[in-house]
């Protein structure tokens, strides 16, 4: 019987269908520091981890029976991939699970920002029954996203998401990305069951910065240990510009990111990741035009559902092989 410890938790559906291969799954998270003594004594064969749980050479250098490894989700940033493939352990994840989920809550900061809902919740549960009226004053200067234009930086799978999403609100789109140049989005309409075909060319980096109402990062991380957007990059951006970022920690330099909200250069951010996840800077958590998700971009049960799903399915197919 092979043995798998979902370290991080692996949704229900994903842990029926081992089960129902014959598979033994463990999901208590291993005590802190006793990962490898937990993995050796039970002889699990697979490790499977989401962002939570960091897959050290030295952790594979402990444990010989492991056989694959699994990120429920997106970035292989907490597995050291090199050693695992140096070492013949197999690594696999579950790229496109969750590309909906996060575009949509990158739409929620969007929304969040233009109709200030962060900053108006708060403030109507202390004061509303006393301050409506002032209240109603101070937020009655919102705008819409349609006819706006969305800039994407980084036009992968979430990218490509957001892309489908803001073209259905009536937004125009700019992207860019060095590896790709040229997509053909199909907008499906689930009412109707049509494909619409949407061509989309991208352009510089520079070029979306300059042409956005709203950009939205979606990179795999920093460029050679740097910030994606920084100050050059917010001085190109038009004036009273919002940005959202969910997809890495410190793709946005927090400290130019600040100034240029404190400026009045950026309307609002959006942040579902930060540079020093799990303790964000109390800076941008309290900065009144800045909404906050604690790094819950996959978070939906939809989502969850299917990571499981594609994570057991891979791990079966992988003993299948194997
Ligand atoms: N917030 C969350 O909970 C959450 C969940 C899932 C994924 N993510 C993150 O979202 C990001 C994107 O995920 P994805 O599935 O779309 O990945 P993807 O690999 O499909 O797309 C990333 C794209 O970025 C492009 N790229 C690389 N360097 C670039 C640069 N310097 N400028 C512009 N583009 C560049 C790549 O060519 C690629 O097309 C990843 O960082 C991932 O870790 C976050």
């Amino acid at each position: 019987m092979k043995r798998v410890l979902a370290n991080d938790g692996i949704d229900n559906l994903g842990k029926q269908l081992l089960e129902a291969a014959g598979f033994f799954v463990e999901t208590h998270k291993a005590a802190e520091g006793h990962l490898a003594e937990t993995i050796n004594k039970h002889e699990f064969d697979v490790l499977l981890v989401r962002s939570a749980t960091k897959v050290t050479a030295a952790l594979m250098d402990a444990c010989p029976g492991l056989k694959l490894i699994g990120r429920a989700g997106v970035g292989l940033d907490n597995i050291d991939v090199h050693h695992a493939e140096a070492k013949g352990i197999a690594v696999i994840n579950t790229p496109a699970a969750s590309s909906q989920s996060v575009a949509e809550l990158v739409f929620a900061h969007l929304f969040s920002g233009v109709r200030f809902t962060g900053e108006a919740n708060p403030r109507m549960r202390s004061e509303g029954s006393t301050n409506f009226n002032e209240l109603k004053k101070q937020y009655s200067a919102g705008s819409e996203l349609q006819g706006k234009t969305m800039g994407i930086i980084g036009f992968g799978r979430i990218g490509q998401a957001v892309a489908r999403m803001a073209l259905g609100l009536g937004m125009n789109v700019v992207a860019s990305d060095p590896f790709i140049k040229e997509v053909t989005l199909k907008l499906h309409i689930l009412q109707t069951g049509q494909d619409i075909p949407v061509k989309i060319a991208t352009s510089s980096l520079e070029d979306v910065l300059r042409k956005s109402d709203f950009v939205s990062l979606h990179v795999p991380g920093k460029v050679d240990g740097k910030a994606v957007i920084g100050k050059a990059e917010i001085k190109l951006m038009k004036a009273g510009a919002a940005l959202v970022n969910a997809s890495r920690g410190g793709v946005i330099d927090e400290d130019e990111l600040l100034l240029a909200l404190d400026s009045g250069k950026l309307s609002f951010v959006g942040l579902d990741v930060f540079e020093n996840e799990p303790t964000p800077r109390t800076d941008i958590l309290h900065h009144p035009r800045v909404t906050l998700t604690p790094h819950i971009g996959a978070s939906t049960k939809e989502a969850q559902e299917r990571i499981g799903k594609e994570m057991a399915e891979a791990i079966l197919a992988f003993f299948k092989r194997h």
